[in-house]
């Protein structure tokens, strides 16, 4: 377990970093993410909606939101750039390689690794969908021993900047590369129902929390893009608590979200 597996041998692991959780990841976490990144090659995409929220109130700036996504004008999109890059990036970047992991801070315009284009610019603004990830300048950096660690900015063919939502540019990243699992790391151990942690749930035991309001505000989002990811490649999506360590006798803890392959993601 100790002895790190080969690169070319490792399953490809995408790891979402909640903008919930960014700032109170514990020691833990960082240790035993430490200890997965021997078994899996893996990149890290972060959040930091509440940072954005902040810094935008620091401003006077108002923000809205329409089906969870931000509504982000040009004076929005210069404060998300601003904390995703300069502030979120470097802050995660820097606390991974205290803990040995060889970490790069990149955003999606650097080596151009992803192209969006914008999902309606009218009710939007500058916010994208990711059309293509650049997989082969990952595979090269894993390759070469690093970790990245990707602030959701793309750009679109015509060279605007876009903001894209942080779950759905990890399920992009993922299906990339075809990882094989996907983790959405948060402020929460997994999917809670009555305060307890759910230890697996099928496509359609999903949609049964979603109707019964058990899964609600922004863990429908993540549910959501969790099932839009699981396919024959991508067979576990799960979503994980950063309080806590999350690698444990060389399994993973939290919810697995599995498809049973009889039920559409939708
Ligand atoms: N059944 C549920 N189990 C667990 N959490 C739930 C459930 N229903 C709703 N939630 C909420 O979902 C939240 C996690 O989603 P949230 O979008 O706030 O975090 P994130 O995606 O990690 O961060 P960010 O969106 O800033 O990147 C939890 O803190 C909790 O309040
Ligand atoms: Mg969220």
């Amino acid at each position: 377990m100790s002895k790190s597996m080969p690169v070319t041998e490792r399953d490809m692991l995408v790891i979402k970093l909640g903008g919930s959780i960014l700032y109170n990841l514990s020691p833990q976490f960082f240790e035993s993410l430490a200890e997965m990144a021997k078994e899996y090659n893996a990149v890290i995409v972060h959040g930091g909606g509440p940072e954005i929220t902040n810094m935008l109130n620091r401003l006077g700036i108002e923000t809205t939101f329409i089906n969870g996504q931000r509504k982000t004008t040009e004076q929005v999109f210069e404060v998300a750039e601003m904390i995703l890059k300069g502030k979120v990036n470097s802050y995660l970047t820097n606390r991974l390689n205290q803990h040995g992991l060889n970490a790069v801070g990149l955003c999606g315009y650097d080596a151009n690794l992803l192209k969006a284009s914008l999902i309606d610019e009218e009710s939007l603004g500058l916010v994208g969908e990711i059309e293509e990830v650049k997989d082969d300048f990952l595979a090269g950096m894993i390759s070469a021993g690093y970790l990245p660690v990707i602030a959701p900015l793309a750009l679109t063919e015509e060279g605007t900047k876009v903001n894209i939502n942080a779950d759905l540019a990890a399920a992009s990243i993922a299906k990339a590369t075809g990882a094989g699992k996907l983790l959405y790391v948060t402020d929460v151990p997994g999917i809670l129902q009555e305060g307890k942690m759910i230890p697996e749930a099928t496509t359609e035991e999903i949609h049964q929390l979603i109707e019964s309001g058990v899964i609600s505000g922004g863990m429908i989002p993540k549910v959501r893009s969790a099932l839009s990811v699981l396919s024959p490649s991508i067979k576990e999506v799960m979503i994980v608590g950063g309080q806590q360590a999350i690698f444990q006798s060389g399994s993973i803890q939290g919810t697995t979200i599995i498809d049973k392959g009889a039920v559409a993601a939708t």
